[in-house]
């Protein structure tokens, strides 16, 4: 078996030899005694053309009737075509069918939207666009885990399970072991000691997990913090998990983030990681995936690979969050309306996110020193006392694709923080632990995978960069 990549890699090797190559009919033209069968086995975005000639292959007309997506097994010699569009064809000796497709293939048709296509998960991988995402998505993480492992950088696998809420956002999904037939109830005992937590006679969900309770991570954060304190560089990429009810185009229950810790390092190492690390990846997908680039470029975004190449080769822009409120003052004075006032102290929507980065400074753009009261307890409280250390990067088309921070290093500021916000200080036991002993300096970043495959594909909605999208009320397959 020869895959179809091999042959456009070194054609000239397979030139009037023997090959045999499996894949999917993605058309059939039946010219009467000759016909061309194009064939793809997802090895390379490249289709390789079958010619086949009645005169010469036994079940020409079982061949020809074939619709779109058969299985095929094609035996036959390879023939370079260089007066032809496409590099070589296969003059096919043999052909069997492995798996015909029924008639009815609802993808016959060359351009179905990407509505459409999502009603058809099981199958879309299948079309030209999905095919080219997904390739670039698998690429690109294999290009993240080259960069941090080159970088010396060690892989921590975080939990999925655990009970702390990294953001603090309460948008956790519960994991539980009850059995629904057998809840158990609080008891009046119980809640009388709750300090009305607990409410007698309600579901009793403080136990569920084997007696304790437990959820779905929103951040592997808090774990690569352990792991820093020991190995120094360590980053984390797996799925997490948030019970946001947004749905838009960017926000997944389920998805994937990149999270780097590093110790002994402040928020200008932060940022300078994460410049390099998306430089990287977008050079290295560029690289491997030039096919699928330019057909997303051709189809889906006409911007695309001038985006990239500018980004790759270009400073990102810096701008503190109180400049970003200036400048965002400035645009309303001058007429441009938001949906979502402006004022200091607001959390920045992705209205006006996409405005500073597209409009204003059209580059990617990072935002630093937030307000600490929009932002996550561990963030590192900054001298004037009102703003914390974090970033974030913000992407033409997107809007937010980082968002990282400064770890707050300091125990009695952190003890501090986690009162005044009410929080459950026993529960941070081990964070504060690791401000007890050795504590340094250290920062670290959350990349939202998905967004990054958004921003290198130029496909618009994230249900569109996962295989099998988990947004609000989607979880078939
Ligand atoms: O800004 P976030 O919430 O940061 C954290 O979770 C930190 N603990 C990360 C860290 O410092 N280690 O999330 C990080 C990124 C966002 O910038 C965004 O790209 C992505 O994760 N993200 C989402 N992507 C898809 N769907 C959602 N619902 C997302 N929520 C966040
Ligand atoms: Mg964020």
């Amino acid at each position: 078996r020869t895959k179809i990549a091999q042959l456009y890699a070194d054609a000239d090797a397979f030139d009037g030899k023997a090959v045999t190559v499996a894949g999917w009919v993605k058309s059939v033209r039946d010219m009467k005694n000759f016909g061309f069968v194009t064939v793809n086995d997802g090895s390379c975005f490249k289709d390789l053309q079958v010619v086949m000639d009645r005169s010469s292959l036994e079940n020409y007309d079982e061949i020809a009737h074939q619709n779109v997506a058969a299985a095929l097994v094609v035996e036959g010699a390879l023939k370079l075509t260089p007066d032809a569009p496409q590099p070589f064809e296969l003059a096919a000796e043999r052909i069997r069918v492995e798996g015909p497709s029924a008639p009815d293939y609802p993808l016959q048709k060359k351009r179905a939207t990407p509505e459409f296509l999502r009603t058809q998960q099981h199958l879309r991988p299948r079309t030209n666009l999905f095919r080219a995402v997904f390739r670039i998505r698998s690429v690109a993480a294999g290009s993240i885990h080259r960069f941090f492992q080159d970088r010396g950088f060690v892989y921590v696998h975080t939990p999925i399970i655990t009970a702390s809420d990294c953001e603090g956002a309460g948008e956790m999904f519960r994991v539980t072991t009850i059995d629904p037939a057998q809840v158990p109830l609080v008891s009046e005992e119980a809640a009388a000691a709750s300090d009305g937590a607990l409410v007698a006679g309600e579901v009793d969900w403080s136990a569920d997990f084997f007696g304790k309770p437990a959820s779905l991570t929103v951040s592997g954060q808090l774990n690569a913090e352990n792991f820093a304190m020991a190995f120094g560089d360590v980053y984390t990429f797996g799925p997490t998990f948030r019970a946001e009810n947004s749905n838009t185009a960017r926000h997944a229950a389920e998805f994937w983030m990149v999270e780097p810790e590093i110790a002994f390092a402040d928020l200008e190492d932060d940022m300078e990681l994460a410049e390099s690390m998306l430089k990287y990846v977008i050079d290295d997908v560029m690289e491997r995936c030039p096919d699928e680039l330019a057909m997303l470029n051709k189809f889906v975004d006409k911007g695309l690979l001038e985006r990239l190449d500018h980004v790759a080769s270009s400073d990102f822009a810096r701008v503190t969050y109180t400049e970003a409120i200036d400048i965002l003052l400035a645009a309303q004075a001058a007429g441009r309306a938001f949906e979502y006032p402006v004022e200091w102290g607001i959390d920045l929507q992705t209205e006006h996110e996409r405005y500073l980065t597209e409009e204003h400074f059209g580059c990617p753009t990072f935002v630093i020193d937030y307000p600490a009261g929009i932002k996550a307890f561990y963030m590192r409280l900054n001298d004037d006392g009102r703003t914390v250390a974090a970033m974030d990067c913000l992407v033409p088309g997107i809007g937010e694709i980082v968002g990282g921070s400064q770890r707050e290093e300091r125990l009695e500021v952190l003890e501090r923080r986690i009162a005044e916000l009410d929080m459950d200080a026993e529960q941070y036991r081990a964070y504060l632990d690791l401000r007890r002993f050795g504590t340094c300096q250290h920062a670290g970043f959350g990349l939202g995978f998905e967004r990054l495959v958004m921003y290198l594909t130029g496909v618009s909605n994230i249900r569109d960069v996962i295989p099998h999208p988990r947004t609000v009320g989607n979880a078939e397959f």
